[in-house]
């Protein structure tokens, strides 16, 4: 990607993160420069051990990239509901997800008031879901409701150091660009059994070390402007061809740049009350 198409694809990012997939997919597109060729989706996929006939609901399920990379490993009679807050995310679910069997349907849904009955699902998804939440107990009342009694519900965070040494990087440039995501004090790898802890049986903790190894600085700028304000992304377009020079001449001097990336996927269950 040259400067110009870089520079136009920026100027795309609105306002509101998830109005539309392009931030978001910003962030999606530097999996690829992972060190190790696992892909997180595909991974997350095979820890689900899903088997025929279950009935899973997915909540924040984005532009449904775990089922679009996972089609034809999913069993033939499940039913799976893909939900998000996003009305823009649930249509590019709808339009990405190609199934001849029919097995999808789609609801716009805020994930802390679920129209489902009790007990709806054998399975609940929730990917990178639970940071948005400073409180879950609403969230965790909803997803304890709707699980049938022996069912398992997922959820999948990020490490609270990720990419703590592209942060540093853009701080020296310029300290108004921070992109670090506040949220993700919320919910992450190191606190997340101790918050599921509280209300869930967690069951399980499966990590993903797989740092970022790159060498070019397009993806890395898609990437922090995907977090961007408007006063942010401002402050870009004034200095886009500076960052640019910096991050560039950071690259060829050091050879690549090495970025902490570690995901987790907890397992957990409902508790009994007896
Ligand atoms: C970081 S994205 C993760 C998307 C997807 N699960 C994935 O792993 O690629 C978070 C998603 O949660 C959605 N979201 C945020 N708050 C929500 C809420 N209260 N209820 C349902 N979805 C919500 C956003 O619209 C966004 O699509």
């Amino acid at each position: 990607m040259n400067r110009d198409e870089l520079f136009s694809h920026v100027q795309k990012f609105s306002e509101d993160q998830y109005s539309n997939e392009h931030r978001l997919n910003a962030r999606i597109q530097l999996y690829q420069y992972c060190e190790h060729k696992k892909d997180w989706h595909e991974w997350v996929f095979e820890h689900l051990g899903l088997t025929e006939g279950l009935k899973i609901a997915e909540i924040g399920c984005g532009t449904g990239v775990l089922w679009e990379k996972n089609m034809s490993k999913l069993p033939s009679k499940s039913e799976i509901v893909l939900t998000d807050a996003s009305r823009g995310m649930v249509e590019t679910a709808k339009g990405s997800i190609n199934d001849p069997l029919n097995r999808f349907h789609y609801e716009v849904v805020d994930a802390e008031k679920m129209p489902w009955p009790d007990h709806s699902f054998e399975v609940v998804i929730a990917n990178h879901l639970l940071y948005h939440f400073q409180d879950h107990r609403k969230i965790f009342s909803e997803i304890n409701r709707v699980l049938v009694p022996n069912g398992t519900a997922y959820a999948s965070t990020v490490s609270a150091n990720n990419y703590r040494e592209l942060l540093q990087l853009i701080l020296e440039f310029d300290g108004r660009l921070s992109f670090f995501n506040e949220a993700v004090k919320n919910f992450n790898l190191e606190n997340g059994q101790d918050i599921l802890g509280k209300y869930f049986k967690v069951t399980a903790q499966y990590v993903l070390q797989n740092d970022i190894v790159i060498q070019s600085a397009a993806p890395l700028i898609l990437y922090v402007a995907s977090y961007f304000s408007e006063d942010q992304l401002h402050i870009l377009t004034d200095r886009f061809n500076e960052l640019c020079d910096y991050l560039e001449g950071t690259l060829e001097r050091s050879g690549a740049l090495r970025i902490t990336n570690q995901n987790v996927l907890f397992q957990y269950q409902r508790v009994s009350t007896g």
